[in-house]
């Protein structure tokens, strides 16, 4: 009993002190991430407001540059549409997995981490907006 709990209390700390070192970095890296919530967050500050924008309006600072628009995720029609399995696809395979632009770059890293992806699909649903 007791070396099951001490070998419990180590894998613990370990899981919180490399959270502890990730975040603090901004690191985005996944593996052993205590909250998925705030892993999502980085993810997304990190991976893709550069196009899809900081509030999910579709208008990061890449969005300019590409011939086809980042999808503005506070659109509210697009939120009825897609169901969440559209965009976790969208997510890991990429926008050509849902017939859409190869512009939309695979996270195939995602896929092995279901709550992270969980997460970062409750944060985009998030964006809805009901003025737009
Ligand atoms: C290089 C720019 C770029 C980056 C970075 C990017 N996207 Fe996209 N994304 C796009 C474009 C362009 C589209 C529109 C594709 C289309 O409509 O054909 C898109 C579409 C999407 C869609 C909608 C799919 C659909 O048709 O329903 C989702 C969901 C999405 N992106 C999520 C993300 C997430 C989450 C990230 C970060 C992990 C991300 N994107 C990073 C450019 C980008």
């Amino acid at each position: 009993m007791l070396s099951r709990f001490t070998a419990c209390t180590a894998a613990c700390m370990a899981a919180a002190l490399m959270t502890l070192a990730g975040c603090s970095k901004g690191s985005t890296s996944l593996g052993v991430h205590a909250d998925p919530a705030r892993a999502a967050h980085e993810i997304y500050a990190h991976r893709c407001a550069s196009c899809h924008g900081q509030q999910g309006r579709g208008d990061g600072p890449l969005a300019r540059s590409l011939p086809v628009a980042p999808r503005a995720f506070a659109n509210a029609e697009w939120q009825t549409t897609a169901t969440n399995e559209r965009i976790e696809q969208a997510i890991v395979r990429g926008g050509e997995a849902v017939g859409g632009s190869a512009l939309m770059p695979p996270n195939p890293d995602l896929g092995s981490d279901p709550r992270v992806l969980r997460s970062l699909v409750s944060l985009i649903r998030g964006f809805k907006s009901p003025s737009e």
